[in-house]
C-alpha cells in the first residue's frame, strides 16, 4: 500500500498566494475556505507569517484576528509540515482507548513528539480532534487517509509505508 504524499508544488510564492486569495470575495464567511486553499497549495502545507498578513489585508481584519482563527483550528499550521501529516485523535473516546499510548510509542520508536517534524522533513505528528470513527477507536489520519483500531503493531506497519 502506497500512501499519497502531500502535493509538493514548487511554484509557490507570495504572488501565487495573492492569486489564490483573489478568488475569494472579501467576506468573513470565506475566511476559512481561503485559509484552507492557501494552506493546501503551500508545498509545506502551512500558513507562513507573510500569508497571514495578506489574508488580514484581504479580509480587512487585524493579523491577530487571523492568527486567532488559525490557532483555533488544529487543521491549520503556522509551522512547515512534512510530506506526511500523521494526526492521532486525542478526543475522549480515542483517549480512553489508548491514543496516549500511541503517542508514547511514536516517541519511543521514532523520537517524534506531537507538533514536531522528523529531521528529514518526511513526517509531522499532530494531535487532532474527533475524526468521526469513534466506533473503531483509536483512530488517526495520514494525509487524507483514516486508520482505525490502531495498536502499536498496526502503527508500525503504517509507518513503514511512509516513504
Ligand atoms: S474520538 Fe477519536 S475518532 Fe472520535
Amino acid at each position: 500500500m502506497l500512501l499519497k504524499p502531500k502535493n509538493m508544488q514548487n511554484n509557490w510564492n507570495l504572488e501565487r498566494a495573492n492569486e489564490i486569495l483573489a478568488t475569494f470575495p472579501p467576506n468573513r464567511s470565506e475566511l476559512i475556505k481561503a485559509l484552507h486553499a492557501l494552506q493546501d497549495k503551500h508545498p509545506q502545507y502551512y500558513l507562513p507569517d507573510e500569508v497571514l498578513d495578506l489574508v488580514a489585508k484581504h479580509f480587512k481584519l487585524t493579523k491577530a484576528q487571523v492568527y486567532g482563527v488559525v490557532s483555533y483550528y488544529s487543521m491549520f499550521s503556522t509551522k512547515p509540515r512534512g510530506k506526511y501529516i500523521v494526526r492521532v485523535c486525542q478526543s475522549p473516546v480515542c483517549h480512553s482507548m489508548g491514543s496516549e499510548t500511541l503517542f508514547d510509542f511514536i516517541e519511543k520508536e521514532w523520537d517524534l513528539k506531537p507538533g514536531n517534524t522528523t529531521p528529514d522533513g518526511k513526517i509531522t505528528l499532530e494531535k487532532t480532534e474527533c475524526l468521526g470513527r469513534c466506533g473503531k477507536a483509536p483512530s488517526m489520519m495520514v494525509n487524507e487517509t483514516v486508520y482505525t483500531d490502531l495498536s502499536p503493531e498496526k502503527l508500525k506497519e503504517i509507518w513503514s509505508n511512509l516513504t
